[in-house]
């Protein structure tokens, strides 16, 4: 088979009257499909557990959005048996089959689109546009990760040795666990699905609690697709419990993970640990978090510097490992940065999301308290130049929109992850300085530079040591095939989300030598 060239799927343009009107029909129509009960599925059996996940509205925590079963640690083996019955069938597949699965499930989403994003909206309080980029950039890891299976499914040996026929063939590498997040509960989940499922390997899916029903929803469009049972085991749950038994199982060949670096380096450490009975280095494919970092220099565009900051720091409130948490500004415009961009930060509306407010709430009563604890350390370490407090609207998690100042590049809210709508401003006196304090923290996932230097670029193109660069844009918004996505350090395996070497993630390579 060969497909069209891979093009990114085109965002919608809310400010038409046509797609806005398309947008709120859905969320009309979505919003009657709430609080429906959704089964637990292995080996295409449908389960029912005593114990449920109750995933609810973060802008509207009284609204149900969906009811999902609870796997506990004794579906594990059920679950793994299942994949891996299927995975002999599965994993034998003709390459093309594999494909065309993904690209019904691609064409499936397109069709559905709005009614997906009215899903992101309720579940994870997105605005339009961002449901719009995850179900855009779900779209695209479809379409990208069918193209790159074909292609390397025509992999050659780099050299042919004579009197031989030498053969390079990847193959799929067993039962994965697959663990999503919650904050691109659609994207991620689904392309790290695709991924591990295009190749051949059988997976054991546990989507994020809070996240859950947009995971159904795929799922059901897996099914719809054609998908046999036991590729793809449906199995909500927690970490602790289902979650961490799944990983730890001996048949668990590999785990595709993201989500915070707390979890993943607990996973890191329970797959390296060998569990009797088991026959294989398990592999583990981690995207983590991020302490992601702009430096604006004094000499660029000051409110393009201003513009991108604020996306990339208040975009989906900060709930991003790619969000800009610091702001690394150059002395000699500081105060008129942060007057520029407080004037901005204190435009911005918020509210439900599900009303197309810029910025909505963060995601879970937990969320909300760290983001608060956050904000009162903020207090003693740097000086509130804007919000800093919660937002009372309809018991929702609202957090306003918070910038600090004068952070010392050593304060925790310049060092640790905070997942939500604060922003440490940091001053530098020269540029190494800023190139230091941009790499001053465990992390290394995102970053950004603003200047009009060229000098200035190029050093940071070579000394800012994250995994995704960007030169006068904002840190956000990785597109796939564009940007591949992941980080250094602390931030994951930097295992490239939408790249070209990500498919060989989940397969192995199996060279053949023939004489002739
Ligand atoms: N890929 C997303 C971004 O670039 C983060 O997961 O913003």
């Amino acid at each position: 088979a060969s497909l069209s060239t891979f093009v990114n799927e085109p965002f919608l343009d809310f400010a038409d009257a046509d797609v806005k009107r398309s947008m709120e029909a859905a969320l009309a129509e979505v919003k009657g499909e709430l609080g429906r009960e959704y089964d637990l599925v292995i080996g295409g059996q449908r389960l029912r557990t005593a114990e449920k996940i109750t995933s609810i509205n973060p802008a509207r925590p009284a609204q149900v959005v969906g009811v999902h079963q609870m796997a506990e640690a004794e579906h594990a083996e059920p679950a793994v048996k299942a994949a891996l019955k299927a995975f002999e069938t599965w994993s034998r597949l003709p390459v093309a089959e594999r494909v065309e699965l993904l690209l019904k499930v691609s064409k499936i989403i397109s069709e559905r689109k709005y009614q997906l994003c009215a899903w992101l909206t309720f579940e994870v309080g997105k605005n339009w546009a961002e449901a719009d980029a995850d179900v855009a950039e779900c779209i695209d890891f479809m379409e990208f990760y069918a193209r790159e299976a074909l292609r390397l499914d025509g992999s050659t040996t780099p050299i042919q040795f004579p009197g031989e026929k030498n053969v390079l063939k990847y193959v799929p590498l067993g039962v994965g666990a697959v663990i999503p997040p919650w904050n691109f509960p659609f994207a991620i989940m689904a392309g790290m699905t695709a991924a591990a499922i295009v190749t051949g390997n059988t997976v054991v899916l546990k989507p994020s609690v809070d996240a859950t029903t947009i995971a159904a929803v795929f799922f059901g469009i897996l099914e719809e697709a054609g998908l046999p049972a036991g590729v793809v085991n449906f199995c909500p749950g927690a970490g602790p419990g289902f979650g961490s038994t799944v990983v730890a199982h001996p048949q668990t060949r590999f785990v595709a993970f993201t989500g915070s670096k707390k979890v993943g380096l607990e996973i890191h450490e329970s797959a390296a640990k060998t569990q009797p009975g088991q026959r294989f280095i398990k592999r583990t494919i981690l995207e983590m978090g991020g302490k992601d970092a702009i430096i604006v220099d004094g000499d660029c565009d000051i409110d393009m510097a201003v513009d991108g900051v604020l996306a990339s720091a208040f975009g989906f409130s900060g709930q991003k490992c790619s969000a800009c948490s610091r702001a690394i500004v150059d002395a000699e415009i500081y105060d008129v940065f942060c007057d520029r961009l407080v004037e901005k930060v204190e435009k911005i509306k918020q509210g439900d999301p599900a009303e197309n407010f810029y910025a909505g709430p963060v995601i879970s009563p937990l969320a909300y308290k760290r983001v608060l604890d956050y904000i009162e350390i903020g207090k003693g370490e740097g000086r509130l130049l804007t919000g800093g407090e919660a937002v009372a609207n309809e018991g929702g998690y609202y957090v306003a929109p918070t910038v600090f100042a004068d952070v010392l590049p050593t304060a925790r809210i310049a060092l640790e992850e905070i997942f939500g709508p604060v922003l440490a401003v940091i001053k530098y006196e020269s540029f190494d300085e800023a190139l230091e304090i941009a790499n001053n923290t465990e992390y290394g996932l995102t970053g950004a530079i603003y200047s009009g230097s060229r000098e200035k670029l190029e050093r940071a193109r070579e000394e800012f040591h994250v995994g995704n660069l960007y030169l006068n844009r904002k840190c956000t918004g990785a597109m796939v095939g564009a940007h591949p996505f992941g980080g250094f350090n602390m931030s994951g395996t930097d295992s490239k989300a939408g790249g070209p070497d990500y498919l060989l993630l989940f397969t192995q390579g199996k060279s053949v030598a023939e004489k002739v």
